[in-house]
Protein backbone atom coordinates (compact mmCIF):
# COMPACT_ATOMS: atom_id res chain seq x y z
CA UNK A 1 0.00 0.00 0.00
CA UNK A 2 0.85 3.46 -0.78
CA UNK A 3 2.46 5.46 2.77
CA UNK A 4 1.43 8.56 1.30
CA UNK A 5 -2.26 7.96 0.74
CA UNK A 6 -1.94 6.72 4.36
CA UNK A 7 -0.28 9.73 5.33
CA UNK A 8 -2.74 12.35 4.16
CA UNK A 9 -5.39 10.76 6.59
CA UNK A 10 -3.44 9.53 9.71
CA UNK A 11 -4.04 11.39 12.85
CA UNK A 12 -0.47 10.89 14.67
CA UNK A 13 -1.12 13.76 17.55
CA UNK A 14 -0.83 11.74 20.37
CA UNK A 15 2.09 9.37 20.03
CA UNK A 16 4.63 11.24 16.96
CA UNK A 17 7.96 9.14 17.90
CA UNK A 18 6.08 5.48 18.16
CA UNK A 19 6.06 3.03 15.31
CA UNK A 20 2.43 2.85 14.33
CA UNK A 21 0.96 -0.63 13.91
CA UNK A 22 -1.29 -0.02 11.49
CA UNK A 23 -4.28 2.13 10.54
CA UNK A 24 -7.70 1.42 10.77
CA UNK A 25 -11.17 2.61 9.47
CA UNK A 26 -14.18 1.32 11.35
CA UNK A 27 -18.16 1.71 10.27
CA UNK A 28 -21.03 1.34 12.50
CA UNK A 29 -24.42 -0.36 12.24
CA UNK A 30 -27.57 -0.53 14.39
CA UNK A 31 -27.98 0.91 17.99
CA UNK A 32 -26.60 3.88 20.26
CA UNK A 33 -24.44 0.79 22.45
CA UNK A 34 -23.00 -0.01 19.14
CA UNK A 35 -22.01 3.57 18.66
CA UNK A 36 -20.30 3.66 21.90
CA UNK A 37 -18.68 0.31 21.45
CA UNK A 38 -17.10 2.01 18.37
CA UNK A 39 -15.59 4.77 20.43
CA UNK A 40 -14.25 2.00 22.77
CA UNK A 41 -12.95 -0.14 20.17
CA UNK A 42 -11.32 2.82 18.93
CA UNK A 43 -9.58 3.84 22.13
CA UNK A 44 -7.68 0.30 22.43
CA UNK A 45 -6.99 0.13 18.94
CA UNK A 46 -5.02 3.65 19.41
CA UNK A 47 -3.55 2.99 22.52
CA UNK A 48 -1.84 0.02 20.66
CA UNK A 49 -0.72 2.51 17.87
CA UNK A 50 -3.18 1.91 15.42
CA UNK A 51 -4.08 5.30 13.63
CA UNK A 52 -7.68 6.09 12.70
CA UNK A 53 -8.36 7.02 9.13
CA UNK A 54 -11.10 7.76 7.32
CA UNK A 55 -10.90 6.13 3.86
CA UNK A 56 -11.30 2.33 4.02
CA UNK A 57 -8.99 2.42 0.74
CA UNK A 58 -6.33 4.07 3.08
CA UNK A 59 -6.74 1.64 5.92
CA UNK A 60 -4.70 -1.47 6.75
CA UNK A 61 -7.57 -2.79 9.31
CA UNK A 62 -11.27 -2.32 8.17
CA UNK A 63 -13.78 -3.18 10.93
CA UNK A 64 -17.54 -3.05 10.54
CA UNK A 65 -19.45 -2.78 13.74
CA UNK A 66 -22.79 -5.01 12.84
CA UNK A 67 -26.09 -5.25 13.93
CA UNK A 68 -28.05 -8.61 14.19
CA UNK A 69 -31.43 -6.65 15.14
CA UNK A 70 -33.56 -7.50 11.91
CA UNK A 71 -32.61 -9.56 8.46
CA UNK A 72 -32.22 -6.44 6.72
CA UNK A 73 -29.90 -4.80 9.29
CA UNK A 74 -27.61 -8.03 8.27
CA UNK A 75 -28.17 -7.83 4.98
CA UNK A 76 -26.88 -3.94 4.64
CA UNK A 77 -23.68 -5.25 6.80
CA UNK A 78 -23.64 -8.06 4.01
CA UNK A 79 -23.84 -5.58 1.32
CA UNK A 80 -20.58 -3.56 2.58
CA UNK A 81 -18.71 -6.59 3.63
CA UNK A 82 -18.31 -7.65 0.10
CA UNK A 83 -17.68 -4.13 -1.30
CA UNK A 84 -14.83 -4.34 1.47
CA UNK A 85 -13.47 -7.62 -0.11
CA UNK A 86 -13.83 -6.39 -3.29
CA UNK A 87 -12.05 -3.15 -2.78
CA UNK A 88 -9.34 -5.30 -0.86
CA UNK A 89 -8.84 -7.50 -4.27
CA UNK A 90 -9.12 -4.16 -6.53
CA UNK A 91 -5.85 -2.99 -4.19
CA UNK A 92 -4.34 -6.09 -4.04
CA UNK A 93 -3.46 -5.45 -0.26
CA UNK A 94 -3.11 -7.35 2.60
CA UNK A 95 -6.00 -5.40 4.19
CA UNK A 96 -7.95 -7.32 7.17
CA UNK A 97 -11.61 -7.35 7.34
CA UNK A 98 -13.42 -7.55 10.68
CA UNK A 99 -16.70 -7.90 11.82
CA UNK A 100 -17.08 -6.65 14.84
CA UNK A 101 -20.69 -6.58 17.30
CA UNK A 102 -23.59 -8.35 17.12
CA UNK A 103 -22.99 -10.60 13.85
CA UNK A 104 -19.75 -11.36 15.07
CA UNK A 105 -21.90 -12.84 18.17
CA UNK A 106 -24.77 -14.11 16.46
CA UNK A 107 -22.68 -16.01 13.55
CA UNK A 108 -19.23 -16.52 14.91
CA UNK A 109 -16.96 -18.91 12.60
CA UNK A 110 -19.55 -18.75 10.15
CA UNK A 111 -18.59 -15.64 9.11
CA UNK A 112 -15.16 -16.92 7.70
CA UNK A 113 -16.51 -20.02 6.57
CA UNK A 114 -18.31 -17.80 4.08
CA UNK A 115 -15.12 -15.91 3.48
CA UNK A 116 -16.04 -12.44 3.91
CA UNK A 117 -13.76 -11.79 6.99
CA UNK A 118 -10.74 -12.34 8.42
CA UNK A 119 -11.35 -11.21 11.56
CA UNK A 120 -14.56 -11.60 13.92
CA UNK A 121 -14.54 -10.07 17.39
CA UNK A 122 -17.72 -10.41 19.89
CA UNK A 123 -18.96 -7.58 21.84
CA UNK A 124 -17.22 -8.08 24.91
CA UNK A 125 -13.92 -8.74 23.50
CA UNK A 126 -12.52 -5.78 22.39
CA UNK A 127 -9.50 -6.15 24.73
CA UNK A 128 -8.03 -8.41 22.97
CA UNK A 129 -7.94 -6.76 19.41
CA UNK A 130 -4.53 -5.98 20.04
CA UNK A 131 -3.72 -9.61 20.23
CA UNK A 132 -6.02 -10.46 17.46
CA UNK A 133 -5.10 -7.80 14.74
CA UNK A 134 -1.46 -9.35 14.22
CA UNK A 135 -3.00 -12.42 13.83
CA UNK A 136 -5.04 -11.41 10.97
CA UNK A 137 -2.57 -9.10 9.62
CA UNK A 138 -0.19 -12.28 9.23
CA UNK A 139 -2.86 -14.03 7.31
CA UNK A 140 -4.62 -16.24 10.14
CA UNK A 141 -8.01 -16.18 10.95
CA UNK A 142 -9.18 -14.71 14.61
CA UNK A 143 -11.85 -14.98 16.33
CA UNK A 144 -12.78 -14.56 19.87
CA UNK A 145 -16.68 -13.92 20.58
CA UNK A 146 -16.83 -15.45 24.37
CA UNK A 147 -19.19 -13.13 26.38
CA UNK A 148 -18.62 -11.84 29.87
CA UNK A 149 -20.77 -11.62 33.24
CA UNK A 150 -18.49 -8.40 34.28
CA UNK A 151 -16.91 -6.62 31.37
CA UNK A 152 -18.44 -3.20 30.93
CA UNK A 153 -15.08 -1.71 29.90
CA UNK A 154 -15.38 1.08 32.63
CA UNK A 155 -11.79 2.16 32.60
CA UNK A 156 -11.72 2.48 28.86
CA UNK A 157 -12.13 6.40 27.68
CA UNK A 158 -13.92 6.24 24.62
CA UNK A 159 -12.15 8.32 21.26
CA UNK A 160 -14.75 10.47 20.08
CA UNK A 161 -14.57 10.16 16.11
CA UNK A 162 -17.57 11.05 14.54
CA UNK A 163 -18.28 13.47 17.15
CA UNK A 164 -20.14 17.30 16.53
CA UNK A 165 -17.62 17.83 20.52
CA UNK A 166 -21.72 18.54 21.94
CA UNK A 167 -23.48 15.39 22.18
CA UNK A 168 -22.04 11.74 23.31
CA UNK A 169 -23.35 8.50 24.43
CA UNK A 170 -21.92 6.76 28.14
CA UNK A 171 -22.90 3.27 28.22
CA UNK A 172 -23.99 2.53 31.59
CA UNK A 173 -25.23 -1.09 31.64
CA UNK A 174 -24.78 -4.31 28.79
CA UNK A 175 -26.43 -7.03 28.29
CA UNK A 176 -29.87 -7.66 28.70
CA UNK A 177 -31.45 -10.49 30.67
CA UNK A 178 -35.21 -9.91 29.83
CA UNK A 179 -35.65 -12.13 26.90
CA UNK A 180 -38.09 -10.92 24.97
CA UNK A 181 -39.65 -13.10 22.32
CA UNK A 182 -38.30 -11.84 19.16
CA UNK A 183 -35.26 -10.28 20.01
CA UNK A 184 -31.89 -11.63 19.15
CA UNK A 185 -30.13 -8.72 21.45
CA UNK A 186 -29.55 -11.08 24.81
CA UNK A 187 -28.22 -13.54 22.31
CA UNK A 188 -25.69 -11.24 20.89
CA UNK A 189 -25.15 -9.46 24.20
CA UNK A 190 -24.82 -11.38 26.76
CA UNK A 191 -25.79 -11.18 30.18
CA UNK A 192 -27.07 -7.54 31.80
CA UNK A 193 -24.07 -5.61 33.92
CA UNK A 194 -23.62 -2.55 35.30
CA UNK A 195 -20.71 -0.38 35.14
CA UNK A 196 -19.36 1.17 38.42
CA UNK A 197 -20.96 4.91 39.13
CA UNK A 198 -18.28 6.38 39.90
CA UNK A 199 -16.47 5.81 36.16
CA UNK A 200 -19.73 6.99 34.74
CA UNK A 201 -19.87 10.23 36.53
CA UNK A 202 -15.95 10.70 35.92
CA UNK A 203 -16.79 10.00 32.61
CA UNK A 204 -19.50 12.70 32.28
CA UNK A 205 -17.03 15.07 34.05
CA UNK A 206 -14.37 14.31 31.80
CA UNK A 207 -16.53 15.20 28.95
CA UNK A 208 -18.25 18.64 30.03
CA UNK A 209 -14.47 19.54 30.48
CA UNK A 210 -14.06 19.16 27.02
CA UNK A 211 -16.86 21.19 26.25
CA UNK A 212 -19.63 18.39 25.78
CA UNK A 213 -23.09 19.57 26.90
CA UNK A 214 -25.38 16.90 26.34
CA UNK A 215 -24.63 13.50 27.33
CA UNK A 216 -27.09 10.41 26.96
CA UNK A 217 -26.46 7.19 29.08
CA UNK A 218 -27.77 4.06 27.27
CA UNK A 219 -28.41 0.80 28.12
CA UNK A 220 -30.83 -1.84 26.79
CA UNK A 221 -32.96 -1.88 29.72
CA UNK A 222 -31.57 1.34 31.92
CA UNK A 223 -34.55 0.88 34.50
CA UNK A 224 -32.50 -2.34 35.74
CA UNK A 225 -29.35 -0.49 36.05
CA UNK A 226 -27.72 -1.40 39.47
CA UNK A 227 -24.49 -1.31 41.17
CA UNK A 228 -23.30 -2.53 44.68
CA UNK A 229 -20.66 -1.42 46.03
CA UNK A 230 -18.05 -3.38 48.31
CA UNK A 231 -19.47 -2.03 51.42
CA UNK A 232 -23.32 -2.98 50.25
CA UNK A 233 -24.55 0.14 49.26
CA UNK A 234 -26.45 0.18 46.16
CA UNK A 235 -26.94 2.77 43.60
CA UNK A 236 -30.48 2.42 41.42
CA UNK A 237 -31.18 4.28 38.19
CA UNK A 238 -32.68 7.17 39.76
CA UNK A 239 -29.78 7.28 42.50
CA UNK A 240 -27.46 7.38 38.67
CA UNK A 241 -29.13 9.81 37.08
CA UNK A 242 -29.45 12.54 40.13
CA UNK A 243 -25.54 11.58 40.30
CA UNK A 244 -25.02 12.54 36.63
CA UNK A 245 -27.00 15.58 36.95
CA UNK A 246 -25.05 16.96 39.34
CA UNK A 247 -21.80 17.13 37.22
CA UNK A 248 -23.10 20.61 36.07
CA UNK A 249 -25.92 22.49 36.18
CA UNK A 250 -25.53 22.91 32.14
CA UNK A 251 -25.15 19.58 31.19
CA UNK A 252 -27.78 18.26 29.80
CA UNK A 253 -28.57 14.55 30.91
CA UNK A 254 -30.44 11.98 28.82
CA UNK A 255 -31.17 8.43 28.97
CA UNK A 256 -32.57 5.57 26.50
CA UNK A 257 -33.94 3.04 26.72
CA UNK A 258 -36.19 2.56 29.30
CA UNK A 259 -38.37 -0.42 29.76
CA UNK A 260 -42.11 0.03 30.71
CA UNK A 261 -41.99 -2.83 32.85
CA UNK A 262 -39.07 -1.35 34.90
CA UNK A 263 -39.80 2.41 34.95
CA UNK A 264 -40.34 3.61 38.27
CA UNK A 265 -41.63 6.53 39.82
CA UNK A 266 -38.37 7.62 41.47
CA UNK A 267 -37.23 7.68 37.54
CA UNK A 268 -40.14 10.18 37.03
CA UNK A 269 -39.36 12.23 40.22
CA UNK A 270 -35.99 12.45 39.63
CA UNK A 271 -36.50 13.83 36.23
CA UNK A 272 -38.45 16.44 37.56
CA UNK A 273 -35.65 17.99 40.72
CA UNK A 274 -32.87 18.43 37.94
CA UNK A 275 -33.82 21.00 35.41
CA UNK A 276 -30.77 19.76 33.28
CA UNK A 277 -32.08 15.95 33.31
CA UNK A 278 -34.01 16.25 29.41
CA UNK A 279 -37.96 15.97 29.62
CA UNK A 280 -38.41 13.37 27.28
CA UNK A 281 -38.49 9.52 27.22
CA UNK A 282 -38.12 6.82 25.03
CA UNK A 283 -40.56 3.74 26.37
CA UNK A 284 -40.81 1.39 23.77
CA UNK A 285 -44.26 -0.48 24.14
CA UNK A 286 -44.19 -2.79 20.63
CA UNK A 287 -47.75 -3.68 20.49
CA UNK A 288 -51.41 -2.43 21.77
CA UNK A 289 -53.05 -5.53 22.55
CA UNK A 290 -52.43 -7.68 25.34
CA UNK A 291 -52.48 -10.84 23.86
CA UNK A 292 -49.45 -9.94 21.22
CA UNK A 293 -47.85 -8.63 24.28
CA UNK A 294 -47.79 -11.36 26.40
CA UNK A 295 -46.61 -13.51 23.01
CA UNK A 296 -43.46 -11.13 22.59
CA UNK A 297 -43.48 -11.77 26.57
CA UNK A 298 -43.39 -7.98 27.16
CA UNK A 299 -44.09 -8.48 30.94
CA UNK A 300 -46.78 -5.44 30.87
CA UNK A 301 -50.25 -4.89 29.47
CA UNK A 302 -51.88 -2.26 27.37
CA UNK A 303 -53.36 -0.59 30.74
CA UNK A 304 -50.15 -1.31 33.00
CA UNK A 305 -48.09 1.06 29.66
CA UNK A 306 -50.59 3.96 29.61
CA UNK A 307 -50.44 4.36 33.39
CA UNK A 308 -46.73 4.55 33.06
CA UNK A 309 -47.46 7.72 30.69
CA UNK A 310 -49.77 8.47 33.27
CA UNK A 311 -47.52 8.63 36.04
CA UNK A 312 -44.63 10.42 33.96
CA UNK A 313 -47.28 13.24 32.67
CA UNK A 314 -48.28 13.87 36.66
CA UNK A 315 -44.62 14.03 37.06
CA UNK A 316 -43.13 15.58 34.28
CA UNK A 317 -46.04 17.61 32.46
CA UNK A 318 -44.02 19.10 29.88
CA UNK A 319 -42.13 15.43 29.07
CA UNK A 320 -41.92 14.29 25.78
CA UNK A 321 -42.52 10.24 24.45
CA UNK A 322 -41.25 7.99 21.77
CA UNK A 323 -41.53 4.50 21.40
CA UNK A 324 -40.97 1.69 18.82
CA UNK A 325 -43.62 -0.33 17.43
CA UNK A 326 -43.42 -3.87 15.65
CA UNK A 327 -45.94 -4.74 13.21
CA UNK A 328 -46.95 -7.98 11.94
CA UNK A 329 -45.71 -9.96 15.01
CA UNK A 330 -46.65 -13.99 15.37
CA UNK A 331 -50.37 -14.38 15.10
CA UNK A 332 -51.39 -10.42 15.13
CA UNK A 333 -54.52 -9.90 13.74
CA UNK A 334 -55.98 -6.67 11.98
CA UNK A 335 -58.00 -6.19 15.39
CA UNK A 336 -54.75 -6.55 17.73
CA UNK A 337 -53.17 -4.58 15.39
CA UNK A 338 -55.68 -1.54 15.38
CA UNK A 339 -55.28 -1.75 18.93
CA UNK A 340 -51.66 -0.64 18.82
CA UNK A 341 -52.91 2.52 16.35
CA UNK A 342 -55.18 3.27 19.07
CA UNK A 343 -52.63 3.34 21.68
CA UNK A 344 -50.41 5.12 19.71
CA UNK A 345 -53.35 7.75 19.47
CA UNK A 346 -54.58 7.61 23.11
CA UNK A 347 -50.42 7.84 24.40
CA UNK A 348 -50.53 10.81 21.19
CA UNK A 349 -46.35 9.90 20.97
CA UNK A 350 -44.35 12.58 19.93
CA UNK A 351 -42.12 10.38 17.83
CA UNK A 352 -41.78 6.98 17.27
CA UNK A 353 -40.02 4.33 15.37
CA UNK A 354 -41.70 1.55 13.59
CA UNK A 355 -40.50 -1.94 12.54
CA UNK A 356 -41.79 -4.97 10.22
CA UNK A 357 -41.77 -7.97 12.17
CA UNK A 358 -38.04 -10.15 11.40
CA UNK A 359 -38.22 -13.42 12.94
CA UNK A 360 -34.60 -14.02 14.26
CA UNK A 361 -32.99 -17.69 14.53
CA UNK A 362 -32.52 -18.37 17.94
CA UNK A 363 -35.41 -16.64 19.89
CA UNK A 364 -38.55 -17.80 21.28
CA UNK A 365 -40.76 -16.83 19.11
CA UNK A 366 -38.52 -18.79 15.69
CA UNK A 367 -38.43 -21.79 17.87
CA UNK A 368 -41.63 -21.58 19.42
CA UNK A 369 -44.69 -19.38 17.51
CA UNK A 370 -45.35 -19.31 14.12
CA UNK A 371 -44.06 -16.19 11.81
CA UNK A 372 -47.79 -16.18 10.16
CA UNK A 373 -48.43 -12.39 9.07
CA UNK A 374 -47.85 -12.15 5.59
CA UNK A 375 -45.02 -9.51 4.12
CA UNK A 376 -47.96 -7.58 2.18
CA UNK A 377 -50.05 -7.41 5.10
CA UNK A 378 -46.47 -6.34 7.39
CA UNK A 379 -45.72 -3.78 5.21
CA UNK A 380 -49.55 -2.21 4.59
CA UNK A 381 -49.95 -2.31 8.22
CA UNK A 382 -46.29 -0.61 8.75
CA UNK A 383 -47.67 2.09 6.18
CA UNK A 384 -50.27 2.97 8.42
CA UNK A 385 -48.32 3.36 12.00
CA UNK A 386 -46.23 5.34 9.84
CA UNK A 387 -48.85 7.99 8.96
CA UNK A 388 -50.57 8.21 11.60
CA UNK A 389 -47.47 8.74 13.76
CA UNK A 390 -46.79 11.79 10.90
CA UNK A 391 -49.63 12.94 11.97
CA UNK A 392 -49.33 12.38 15.49
CA UNK A 393 -45.72 14.12 15.37
CA UNK A 394 -46.99 16.99 13.30
CA UNK A 395 -50.07 17.66 15.82
CA UNK A 396 -47.33 17.51 18.65
CA UNK A 397 -45.02 20.24 17.10
CA UNK A 398 -47.87 22.35 16.20
CA UNK A 399 -48.55 22.38 19.91
CA UNK A 400 -45.01 24.01 19.89
CA UNK A 401 -45.29 26.86 17.56
CA UNK A 402 -45.76 29.77 19.04
CA UNK A 403 -43.55 29.02 22.40
CA UNK A 404 -40.25 29.67 23.30
CA UNK A 405 -37.29 26.84 24.01
CA UNK A 406 -34.14 26.26 25.56
CA UNK A 407 -31.95 24.97 22.41
CA UNK A 408 -28.64 23.77 22.77
CA UNK A 409 -26.90 24.52 19.49
CA UNK A 410 -25.29 21.46 18.12
CA UNK A 411 -24.14 22.88 14.61
CA UNK A 412 -25.34 24.22 11.13
CA UNK A 413 -27.98 22.85 9.38
CA UNK A 414 -27.57 19.96 7.11
CA UNK A 415 -29.58 21.83 4.41
CA UNK A 416 -28.85 25.33 4.19
CA UNK A 417 -25.85 26.43 5.58
CA UNK A 418 -27.19 29.87 6.78
CA UNK A 419 -29.28 27.93 9.17
CA UNK A 420 -28.16 26.49 12.27
CA UNK A 421 -29.80 23.30 14.38
CA UNK A 422 -29.87 22.48 18.30
CA UNK A 423 -32.55 20.54 20.33
CA UNK A 424 -35.21 21.20 22.97
CA UNK A 425 -34.83 19.45 26.07
CA UNK A 426 -37.54 17.05 24.88
CA UNK A 427 -35.49 16.12 22.04
CA UNK A 428 -36.89 18.43 18.86
CA UNK A 429 -34.63 19.33 16.60
CA UNK A 430 -34.98 23.10 16.12
CA UNK A 431 -33.76 24.78 12.94
CA UNK A 432 -32.87 28.64 13.01
CA UNK A 433 -31.10 31.34 11.57
CA UNK A 434 -27.44 32.15 12.51
CA UNK A 435 -26.95 34.91 14.33
CA UNK A 436 -23.79 36.19 15.88
CA UNK A 437 -22.57 34.03 19.29
CA UNK A 438 -24.13 30.69 18.34
CA UNK A 439 -22.15 28.33 18.44
CA UNK A 440 -22.00 24.93 19.34
CA UNK A 441 -22.37 24.07 22.85
CA UNK A 442 -23.78 27.42 23.24
CA UNK A 443 -27.73 27.83 24.94
CA UNK A 444 -29.84 29.57 22.62
CA UNK A 445 -33.71 31.03 22.78
CA UNK A 446 -35.40 30.12 20.06
CA UNK A 447 -38.74 31.21 19.03
CA UNK A 448 -41.13 29.00 16.99
CA UNK A 449 -42.72 30.07 14.53
CA UNK A 450 -43.36 27.32 12.04
CA UNK A 451 -43.01 22.95 12.09
CA UNK A 452 -43.21 20.51 9.88
CA UNK A 453 -43.47 16.77 10.85
CA UNK A 454 -39.84 16.34 11.74
CA UNK A 455 -38.51 19.87 12.79
CA UNK A 456 -39.37 22.86 14.58
CA UNK A 457 -38.21 26.50 12.78
CA UNK A 458 -37.95 29.52 14.81
CA UNK A 459 -35.93 32.53 15.27
CA UNK A 460 -33.53 33.36 18.14
CA UNK A 461 -35.03 35.66 21.01
CA UNK A 462 -32.36 37.72 23.03
CA UNK A 463 -31.47 37.01 26.14
CA UNK A 464 -33.27 38.15 29.08
CA UNK A 465 -31.82 40.52 30.75
N1 LIG B 1 -33.86 -2.63 24.59
C1 LIG B 1 -34.81 -1.94 23.85
C2 LIG B 1 -34.86 -2.27 22.38
C3 LIG B 1 -33.68 -2.69 21.63
S1 LIG B 1 -33.94 -3.19 19.99
C4 LIG B 1 -36.17 -2.25 24.44
O1 LIG B 1 -36.36 -3.24 25.09
O2 LIG B 1 -37.07 -1.51 24.19
C5 LIG B 1 -34.76 -1.79 19.28
C6 LIG B 1 -36.09 -2.09 18.72
O3 LIG B 1 -36.00 -2.96 17.63
C7 LIG B 1 -37.06 -2.79 19.66
O4 LIG B 1 -37.65 -1.92 20.58
C8 LIG B 1 -38.06 -3.37 18.70
O5 LIG B 1 -39.09 -2.47 18.40
C9 LIG B 1 -37.21 -3.62 17.45
N2 LIG B 1 -36.99 -5.04 17.24
C10 LIG B 1 -36.29 -5.89 18.03
N3 LIG B 1 -36.31 -7.14 17.52
C11 LIG B 1 -37.04 -7.08 16.38
C12 LIG B 1 -37.43 -8.04 15.40
N4 LIG B 1 -37.10 -9.32 15.51
N5 LIG B 1 -38.19 -7.62 14.35
C13 LIG B 1 -38.54 -6.33 14.24
N6 LIG B 1 -38.20 -5.38 15.13
C14 LIG B 1 -37.46 -5.75 16.18
FE1 LIG C 1 -34.49 -7.03 23.35
FE2 LIG C 1 -36.41 -7.00 25.14
FE3 LIG C 1 -33.88 -6.82 25.92
FE4 LIG C 1 -35.02 -4.80 24.64
S1 LIG C 1 -35.60 -5.59 26.65
S2 LIG C 1 -33.00 -5.66 24.24
S3 LIG C 1 -36.37 -5.81 23.20
S4 LIG C 1 -34.83 -8.58 24.97
FE1 LIG D 1 -28.39 -4.20 16.79
FE2 LIG D 1 -26.91 -5.31 18.61
FE3 LIG D 1 -27.86 -2.89 19.01
S1 LIG D 1 -28.45 -6.31 17.42
S2 LIG D 1 -29.78 -2.92 17.88
S3 LIG D 1 -26.44 -3.48 17.45
S4 LIG D 1 -27.52 -4.44 20.55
Amino acid sequence: MSSTVKEKHVDRSATESIRPAGTFYIETYGCQMNVADSEVVAAILKKHHYYPVDDPEAADVILVNTCAIRENAEQRVRGRLQYFNALKRKQGSHKVIGVLGCMAERLKKKLLEEAISDLVVGPDAYRDLPRLLPEAMSGHKAVNVLLSREETYADIRPVHLHSDGVSAFISIMRGCDNMCAFCVVPFTRGRERSRDPRSIVDEARWLYDKGYRDVTLIGQNVDSYRWTGPGGESVDFADLLARVAETAPDLRVRFSTSHPKDLTEKVAMTMAAYPNICKFIHLPVQAGNDEVLERMRRGYTREWYLDRIRMIRRHVPDAALSTDIIVGFCGETEAQFEETLALMEEAAFDHAYMFMYSERPGTYAARFLQDDVPTEVKKARLERVIALQRRLSLQSNRRDVGKTFEVLVEGPSKRDAAMWRGRTSQNKMVVFPFEAGTAPGRYVNVRIDDCTSATLLGTIQPAES
